[in-house]
C-alpha cells in the first residue's frame, strides 16, 4: 500500500517549512485550498526553507502532497482495516467498493445467527435506519434502504404520478440506472425528456450549471411545455463532475419542480446533509464509496416540509413494497407516514446484508464523514494537478478549480495523440495494460461520453481515489500512466 514510506516521510518533514506560491491561483482555487487547509494560511508560513534545502516555492501539487501526508499514520491505520489484495491497486471504487474486515465480520455473524435461530426478514429495518440517518442529516423516515442506486432511481421515478407531456430536464451524461426508469416512464406515461449537453474540462463553474438548467427550463416553458422535474447525477459517472446540488436546488425551487438526484457516488464519499439540501429524492449506492455489501443502496426521500425546500411534496406511489399507506403526503413539518419504511419493506429482506451496511456507516461516522470527504478530495485534487503537470490542463474532463464541481472521480485523456481518446479499443487497451504491465496492477476504468463539438464520443480514463489510497499510490499511478501513454503513442 505504501512502499515509498521514506519518500512520504521526507515530504512530510519538508512540507510545513515550504512556501506555497499562490500567485497564479484563481480565486476559486484559493477558496478550495483554504477548504483543504492550504492556500492563504499556508502561504503565510513564509519561505523558511531550511531543512529541505529547497530554494523554490512549493507548487500546488507539492502543497497538496504535503497535506495528504500530514495525517499519514491515521490513514495507514484506516488502510489496514480493509482486506484488499495487496498485489493490486484498486482505483475503481466508482464501480465497486470493498467491505472492511469489521463489515465482513458483522455480515458473517448476523448470517450465522439468522441460520441458527431460523430467523425471518419481515421488517422495515427501523432500528437500522435510526442508526444510519443522522450521518446523512435526515430523520429515519427519510432514509430508506434500497437494492442499489438503480433500484432507488426506479422507486423514485416510477412512483411519481406523471401526466402525458410532463417534461423532465436532465443531461446527456446520465447513467442507465436513472435513464432506464426515465425510458419506462416515457413509454408508459408519455413523459418527455429534455437533455442538456454537458460541458467537460476545467473551464466551468457551478454557475455554468445554474445557467444551463435555468435557460433550458425557460426555453421549454416559452414553447408551452410543462416542465415537472429535474434529474441529474452528482457526480456524473463519466467525467466525475459534481453537479452542484445546492445551486441546482435554487433552480428547482425557482421553477417549482420535483428534484431527483442520481447520487450513486455520494454515500461514503461526500459528507452532505440532505435535509439542508432538500431534494425530493437522492439515490445512492451502499456498495461503492460507502463500502457496504453488494445489493445495498441508500435512498433519501423528502417526507416533510423543511425551510430548505418549501415546495409541496410530490404525489408518489410505492412500486415495490409490502406496506402501503393511502394517506396523503404532509403539507407541514410532520410526516403523515414513514415513507422510508414503505420503500424498505418488501417481503422478507436480507437483514444481515443491511446490518453490514449499517456497520460500514457506523465506521464512516466514527472516522468522520467530513474527514473522509476532505481526504478523498485532496487525493483527487493532487491527482488532477499531477495530470496537469504532465498532460496539460486541457487533458482533464473533470473540473479542478471550482470546489463545488469536484469529486473523488478523475477523468482525463491520457493519450499523447489526443485523437486516440476517440478510439474505444485503444482506451480499453490502456485500462487493461495499467493492470497487466505494472507491478502495482492498477485497477481503473474508462467510459465513453459525448463532448460538445467533438466528431465522436471520447473514451476518457477514470480513476477513483478513496480512503485506502495515499499520495504515493497517486505518484506511482501517474508515473505508470505517463510511461504507458509514451509506449502507446
Ligand atoms: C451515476 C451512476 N448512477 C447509477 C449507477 C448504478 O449503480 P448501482 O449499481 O448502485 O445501481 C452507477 C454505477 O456506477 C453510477 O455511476
Amino acid at each position: 500500500m505504501n512502499p515509498h514510506a521514506d519518500k512520504v516521510a521526507n515530504a512530510a518533514a519538508c512540507a510545513p517549512e515550504t512556501a506555497v506560491d499562490t500567485g497564479n491561483w484563481t480565486s476559486k482555487r484559493r477558496d478550495f485550498m483554504r477548504m483543504l487547509g492550504l492556500g492563504a494560511g499556508a502561504a503565510t508560513l513564509g519561505p523558511v526553507l531550511t531543512a529541505c534545502g529547497s530554494s523554490h516555492a512549493q507548487s500546488t501539487s507539492e502543497a497538496l502532497r504535503a497535506q495528504l501526508v500530514q495525517d499519514e499514520a491515521f490513514w495507514t491505520g484506516v488502510q489496514g482495516m480493509f482486506v484488499l489484495n495487496p498485489a493490486k491497486t484498486f482505483m475503481n471504487i466508482g464501480t465497486a467498493g470493498s467491505m472492511p474486515a469489521t463489515v465482513l465480520d458483522t455480515f458473517e455473524t448476523m448470517n450465522h445467527a439468522k441460520a441458527v435461530d431460523c430467523l425471518n426478514g419481515y421488517s422495515n429495518l427501523l432500528d437500522f435506519r435510526k442508526q444510519v440517518a443522522p450521518g446523512f442529516g435526515v430523520d429515519p423516515d427519510e432514509l430508506a434502504f434500497s437494492a442499489n442506486t438503480s433500484s432507488g432511481m426506479c422507486h423514485a421515478i416510477l412512483g411519481l404520478d406523471w401526466d402525458p407531456g410532463d417534461v423532465v430536464v436532465t443531461t446527456n451524461h446520465e447513467h442507465g440506472g436513472g435513464d432506464t426508469p426515465l425510458r419506462i416512464a416515457t413509454n408508459r406515461y408519455g413523459i418527455e425528456v429534455s437533455r442538456i449537453a454537458m460541458p467537460v474540462g476545467n473551464n466551468q463553474t457551478a454557475a455554468t450549471y445554474v445557467a444551463l438548467f435555468d435557460e433550458r427550463i425557460r426555453a421549454l416553458k416559452a414553447q408551452g411545455k410543462r416542465v415537472r422535474a429535474m434529474m441529474w447525477s452528482s457526480p456524473t459517472y463519466k467525467t466525475g463532475t459534481m453537479l452542484p446540488i445546492a445551486e441546482l436546488m435554487g433552480v428547482v425551487k425557482a421553477h417549482g419542480l420535483i428534484s431527483i438526484v442520481d447520487g450513486a457516488h455520494l454515500p461514503g464519499m461526500m459528507a452532505y446533509n440532505y435535509a439542508e439540501l432538500g431534494m425530493d429524492f437522492m439515490s445512492g449506492a451502499g456498495h461503492k464509496w460507502q463500502c457496504g455489501p453488494g445489493s445495498t443502496g441508500i435512498l433519501i426521500v423528502r417526507n416533510k416540509m423543511r425551510a430548505s425546500n418549501p415546495l409541496p411534496l410530490p404525489k408518489w406511489y410505492p412500486i415495490h413494497t409490502s406496506s402501503y399507506s393511502p394517506l396523503d403526503r404532509t403539507t407541514n413539518g410532520t410526516a403523515t407516514y414513514d415513507i422510508a419504511a414503505t420503500i424498505t419493506s418488501c417481503g422478507s429482506v436480507h437483514t444481515p446484508m443491511f446490518g453490514a451496511l449499517v456497520q460500514a456507516c457506523n465506521m464512516w461516522d466514527q472516522i468522520g464523514r467530513k474527514k473522509i470527504e476532505t481526504y478523498d478530495l485532496t487525493l483527487s485534487a493532487y491527482l488532477k494537478e499531477k495530470i496537469v503537470e504532465r498532460w496539460g490542463v486541457e487533458s482533464l474532463y473533470s473540473p479542478k478549480d471550482d470546489p463545488k464541481l469536484c469529486s473523488g472521480l478523475t477523468s482525463f485523456n491520457p493519450f499523447q495523440n489526443k485523437a486516440d481518446v476517440m478510439v474505444s479499443q485503444k482506451s480499453s487497451q490502456f485500462v487493461s495494460r495499467m493492470s497487466s504491465d505494472y507491478p502495482q496492477s492498477f485497477q481503473i476504468r474508462n467510459s465513453n461520453f459525448a463532448v460538445i463539438g467533438a466528431p465522436a464520443d471520447h473514451y476518457g480514463v477514470r480513476v477513483s481515489t478513496h480512503l485506502w489510497h495515499d499520495a504515493t499510490d497517486v505518484d506511482l499511478l501517474v508515473d505508470a500512466m505517463w510511461d504507458l501513454s509514451k509506449k502507446m503513442a
